[in-house]
């Protein structure tokens, strides 16, 4: 660890960890450490041939915290998000779900045993279909097993738009709602299926500022409600004003992992994201002081 670094960490009070000597991660004491987390990863790795986009990545997420990734352009972060989703399958590591290990092998895994549902940045949505439609896409209830059940799908759609306190209705066209809009239906869908995990990667890339806020106030609001999210965001603001922690991810690998006290601020975080970057292209010699303790 730097002494920028160290000095980031005491000007802000928080305490770290470092349980990755040779990598030089910083991880910050969360006080978490008595629970069991929702969902555990150990040593995930992704190859694409010869890049090695996500190296040996372990990281905890707790029931009803937000958790912030950032990391530059290509550290790995939507690969990463991929792998938890099960589009991508990882070349070696382990998933636990509750603490019981998980074998997880592709999307219906993800979305079954880890209950993790993604919202898409180019979103997942039929433009042409109602937001009621849309909710039930390719998981209609039907009564008998064939007449769908237009009734029960109108009224739980109703319902979950009022926990998002979304002005939606559930015969509104979604081709006709803002982007926005449309993300509170795909987080609508994952609240329907009762998914625990909420992935949004960029959420805020393809939306008008104005809308930045209503996305931001549904990620308080899925958190309140008891679900986990894991935040990508190049929008380093959005990050530190909703996340409980903060994961850096430099060149596929976990540089840092904080606690947000809230007062840390955007050139403090850029500081460590960048200084990540730095640490990687430093010489061996400084890894190997690092992993003998003398940092
Ligand atoms: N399908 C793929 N085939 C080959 N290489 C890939 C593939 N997907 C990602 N990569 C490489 O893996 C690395 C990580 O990419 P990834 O998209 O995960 O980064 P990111 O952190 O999401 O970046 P950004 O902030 O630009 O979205 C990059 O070097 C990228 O070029
Ligand atoms: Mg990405």
């Amino acid at each position: 660890m730097s002494d920028d670094s160290k000095a980031i960490l005491r000007s802000r009070n928080l305490s770290s960890n470092d349980t990755s000597g040779a990598t030089g991660a910083i991880r910050t004491t969360a006080d978490k450490t008595s629970k069991v987390p929702l969902l555990a990863v150990e040593h995930l790795v992704k190859n694409f041939g010869p890049i090695r986009a996500v190296d040996d990545v372990s990281l905890e997420l707790y029931e009803g915290e937000v958790l912030g990734l950032v990391g530059d352009n290509g550290a790995g972060k939507s690969t990463f998000l991929s792998l938890l989703t099960g589009y991508y399958h990882a070349d070696s590591g382990t998933f636990r779900y509750r603490g019981k290990p998980v074998a997880h092998t592709s999307p219906a895994t993800s979305r079954r045993a880890l209950k993790i549902e993604m919202i898409y940045q180019h979103l997942d949505l039929a433009p042409d279909l109602t937001v009621w439609q849309n909710l039930f896409l390719a998981e209609e209830k039907r009564k008998f097993k064939i007449i769908l059940d237009k009734r029960y799908m109108i009224r739980r759609a109703t319902e979950v738009l009022a926990e998002l306190a979304s002005k939606i209705k559930p015969d509104d066209l979604v081709g006709a709602l803002s982007g926005g809009e449309q993300q509170v239906v795909a987080i609508a869908r994952a609240l329907l299926f009762e998914r625990d995990i909420i992935l949004m990667d960029e959420p805020t890339a393809a939306i008008s500022l104005n809308k930045v806020r209503d996305v931001l106030d549904l990620i308080l609001r899925l958190k309140s409600m008891g679900k986990s999210v894991i935040l990508v965001s190049h929008r380093l603001e959005d990050i530190l004003e909703v996340s409980d922690r903060i994961a850096i991810l430099n060149r596929g690998t976990i540089s840092h992992v904080l606690t947000n006290d809230h007062q840390m601020t955007i050139t403090e975080l850029a500081q460590m994201m960048f200084e990540g970057a730095i640490q990687r292209t430093v010489s061996v010699a400084s890894n190997e002081e690092l992993a003998e303790g003398r940092n």
